[in-house]
């Protein structure tokens, strides 16, 4: 369905659910990440650009101090008190959170009705759930007319992931939502909380998006177990050198530190390091429109998130290095939390479908998996439409 039609739709059936029109509906794209992974808590450098899937939420007021929200993805409902705002499912967690922390920090106190829809498929490496939070943090605080900063709306993004759902995400995919212009990547620097915009106006080259169909069932766990060896890492280096160390401070000697007493830590942190001067390279392959390094520069991503973070998995793997051998596949790389989702290829303009029929066929063949392929435009950030 277009977006438009979506849209009408999601109206449709606020009125039939609720009685009321809804005052507006917030739509927040997914993501993209050209290059910078696993560098957003890490005070790193990242690339990422919206996409033209998105999560839909209208929004009406009601009189009876009730949150209620109804999620069509999820075909299920929550109604609760607004004194009383309490979750029993996990997806909840994200209406509560986005509700609670605008209620406490606004002091708005209102009872309102949410309709949600989303054409973002859930848990492919997308960035769902940061849609979800940007369409309802844009969403409720333009029905209460409170203007805000695209970094307080960001913060409040992530406090919603870190204290209501409990993932200790960074904020890689709220920026990009938030923040995205259409055909304009973003370059974010994570430790400055700046970013700028890069044109991209190639035309004989296509973003590929692979989805492996291997669900991310790990990726909260070991995303957490990142966090923490990056930050262990971190920390032993300070402490070793007697001074508070950032990310942006640890070169090659001082990560030497590391080598012995904590091999994995700094096999992290080397990512780290290494990946962030591939997006600085990445600026300057594609402000040269040098599609042969941009494409080393996502192989070499790859083989570092493989075995340096080690959050690959060998289906994603093999997709990859079956692709190696194409003379129109400038490069690619898993992309995203990790073990599993997607993989993001840079492809010769007019051979996406030559390309995916390759692909499809060795890997049912190898692993009896369906590779599905997504075709993706970039898009613009979160929108509201009133
Ligand atoms: C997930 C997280 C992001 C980021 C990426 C890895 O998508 O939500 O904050 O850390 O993984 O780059």
């Amino acid at each position: 369905m277009k977006k438009s039609d979506i849209i009408i739709k999601i109206k449709d059936d606020h009125l039939d659910r609720y009685g009321t029109s809804p005052e507006l509906v917030a739509v927040a794209p997914g993501r993209v990440n050209i290059i910078g992974e696993h560098t957003d808590y890490n005070d790193g450098f990242a690339m990422p650009i919206a996409i033209n899937k998105y999560v839909f939420v209208s929004i009406s007021l009601n009189s009876d101090y009730t949150l209620n929200a109804y999620s069509d993805e999820m075909k299920s409902k929550i109604s609760v008190s607004i004194n009383d705002i309490t979750a029993s499912e996990s997806w909840h967690q994200y209406i509560i959170g986005a509700v609670n922390e605008i209620f406490k920090n606004y002091s708005i106190h209102h009872g309102i009705d949410i309709s949600i829809y989303s054409n973002l498929l859930v848990g492919k490496g997308i960035s769902s759930s940061a849609a979800l939070e940007v369409a309802l943090v844009n969403g409720i605080l333009n029905l209460f007319n409170v203007n805000e900063t695209d970094e307080k709306i960001i913060e409040i993004c992530q406090k919603i992931d870190h204290e209501y759902v409990g993932i200790k995400s960074g904020i890689l995919d709220q920026s990009a939502s938030q923040l995205s212009k259409k055909n304009k990547i973003l370059k974010i620097d994570f430790s400055k909380k700046s970013f700028i915009y890069i044109d991209l106006n190639f035309s004989d080259c296509s973003w590929v998006l692979i989805d492996s169909s291997i669900k991310r069932e790990l990726a909260s766990s070991k995303y957490h177990e990142r966090v923490q060896e990056c930050n262990k890492g971190l920390s032993l280096i300070s402490k070793f050198l007697g001074e508070k160390i950032h990310f942006g401070d640890i070169s090659a000697d001082k990560l030497s530190i590391l080598t012995d007493s904590d091999p994995i830590s700094s096999n992290r942190i080397q990512h780290v390091i290494e990946e962030n001067q591939r997006v600085i390279d990445m600026e300057l392959a594609i402000g040269g429109n040098n599609l042969k390094k941009m494409g080393e520069l996502l192989i070499s991503s790859h083989n570092s998130l493989k075995d340096l973070y080690e959050v690959s998995c060998k289906e994603i793997d093999y997709l990859i290095s079956i692709s190696s051998d194409l003379e129109y596949w400038y490069g690619g790389r898993i992309m995203g939390g990790g073990f599993g989702g997607n993989t993001i290829n840079l492809v010769k303009r007019g051979k996406e479908d030559e390309y995916f029929k390759f692909i499809k066929e060795r890997y049912k063949n190898k692993f009896n998996l369906k590779a599905n392929m997504y075709n993706i435009e970039f898009s613009n950030g979160v929108e509201i439409i009133r």
